[in-house]
C-alpha cells in the first residue's frame, strides 16, 4: 500500500502517518519527491484498512498495490488450473464445450438439446432449472423437477451436469443433482451464495456480472476459495457498455487478463453476450483465438418455442458448423477438445 501525501502537507502530517502504520505492526518508508512525498507501506494490509489513512490530514490518496483476493491469483499458485467434472478437463491443454438449453423445459426438450451439444463437440450438458429472470412473469424454471430431468438426460448421454443455483438455501439440493455449479452474472456477489457453493463438494461455474471489474469477479472467487474449494471456472459473458446493437459487450480482452491474474481456467460464454444465434459462431472462434479454455453455449431443438432465451439458442442447422470450428481451431491454439 502506498499514502500519497498532499504537496501541502506538513512534515507532521506526515509523522502522523508513519506513527499510525507501525503502531498497528506496519513499516512506513517515507520517500520525499521533489514536488510529493509518498509513504510506503509493509505489512497486513487488512490492518491498515482499518486505519482509515485516506482521512488523515495531509493524505491525498492511498493506493492499495497488492490484490484484494490472494487463493485465486497467480502469485499464490503460478501454474494453470486443471479443474475437472465429473473427469471432463476444463484448463490450458483443452477446449472443453458446455452446451445445452438456456432452460430446461421438458425431458424431450433437454434431451434433444444433449445430443445436439454432443454432436457439436460438447463433454458438458448445461441447462437451467432454477432461471434468474429480470421479471417475475417469465418463465422459472422447472427448479427440482428440472434437476432429476438434467440427471435423467446425463444417465442417458453419458454428460456430466452444469445448472445454476440462485439461492444459498437450495445449494445441498442442486449439489445432490449437478456435477457442477453455475453461480450467473446476477448473483456474482451474492456473498452468501458464493460461500455456500464454496462449501458444497462441487465444481462451481463462476459467471462474470454485468458490471464488474476483473477485480470484483476474482475476488467473488475468492469468496468461493475460501471455503476450501478452489475447483472454479470463471466465465466471461459479456458486460454493460454503451452499446445496444448487442445484448452486452463481449469483452475478449477479459480472458488473457483474467488468466494472467489468477490460475483459474477462463472460459467464454458467446450466446449471453451476443444475445443472437448469429453472433455465437463469430464470437466462438474470437473466444477460441484469444485463448479460452471452454466455452458455454446454448442450444435448442425448436428456439421459436424456447420459454427462455430462443433468439440467441444454435439449432440443428448450426450444429455441424460449431462442430468443424471446435474440431480445426483447438489444435491451431495448441489444444485438444475435451
Ligand atoms: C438466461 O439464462 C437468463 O435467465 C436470461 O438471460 C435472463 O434474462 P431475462 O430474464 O432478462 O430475459
Ligand atoms: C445462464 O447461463 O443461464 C445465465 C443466466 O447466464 P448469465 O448469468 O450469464 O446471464
Amino acid at each position: 500500500m502506498v499514502v500519497v501525501m498532499a504537496p501541502e502537507a506538513t512534515n507532521a502530517d506526515v509523522q502522523a502517518v508513519v506513527d499510525l502504520v507501525r503502531s498497528a505492526g506496519g513499516t512506513a518508508f517515507v520517500s520525499r519527491g521533489v514536488s510529493r512525498t509518498v509513504v510506503g507501506l509493509v505489512g497486513d494490509v487488512a490492518d491498515f484498512d482499518a486505519l482509515n489513512l485516506g482521512g488523515l490530514a495531509g493524505v491525498l490518496r492511498v493506493i492499495r498495490v497488492s490484490a484484494p483476493y490472494k487463493l485465486v491469483s497467480r502469485e499464490h499458485h503460478p501454474d494453470r488450473s486443471v479443474i475437472r467434472v465429473g473427469g471432463v478437463p476444463i484448463g490450458p491443454d483443452t477446449l472443453t464445450i458446455i452446451a445445452g438449453p438456456c432452460a430446461v423445459e421438458s425431458a424431450e426438450q433437454t434431451l434433444r438439446a444433449a445430443w445436439m451439444a454432443k454432436a457439436a463437440g460438447a463433454a458438458l450438458l448445461r441447462g437451467g432449472a432454477f432461471k434468474p429472470r429480470t421479471s417475475p412473469y417469465s418463465y422459472q424454471g422447472l427448479g427440482e423437477e428440472g434437476l432429476r430431468i438434467l440427471a435423467g438426460v446425463r444417465a442417458e448421454t453419458g454428460m456430466p451436469v452444469v445448472t445454476e443455483v440462485i439461492d444459498p438455501g437450495h445449494v445441498d439440493l442442486v449439489a445432490s443433482y449437478a456435477d457442477m455449479l453455475q453461480v450467473g452474472a446476477r448473483n456474482m456477489q451474492n456473498f452468501a451464495l458464493l460461500q455456500a457453493v464454496g462449501s458444497a463438494g462441487r465444481p462451481v461455474l463462476l459467471k462474470r456480472g454485468f458490471s464488474a471489474t476483473v477485480e470484483e469477479w476474482l475476488s467473488a472467487a475468492e469468496y468461493i476459495a475460501q471455503r476450501g474449494n478452489l475447483d472454479i471456472v470463471l466465465c466471461e459473458r459479456g458486460i454493460r457498455t454503451f452499446e445496444n446493437a448487442t445484448r452486452n459487450t463481449l469483452d475478449i480482452s477479459a480472458v488473457p487478463v483474467a488468466q494472467r491474474l489468477s490460475h483459474l481456467p477462463v472460459i467464454v460464454d458467446p450466446s449471453h453476450s451476443g444475445g443472437r444465434r448469429d453472433l455465437v459462431l463469430p464470437l466462438t472462434r474470437a473466444a477460441i483465438a484469444v485463448g479460452a479454455d471452454g466455452l458455454i453455449i446454448d442450444v435448442h431443438p425448436e428456439p421459436t418455442a424456447a420459454r427462455c432465451d430462443g433468439d440467441q439458442a444454435l439449432v440443428d442447422a448450426d450444429i455441424r458448423q460449431l462442430a468443424e470450428v471446435a474440431s480445426v481451431l483447438p489444435p491451431v491454439m495448441g489444444r485438444t477438445l475435451a
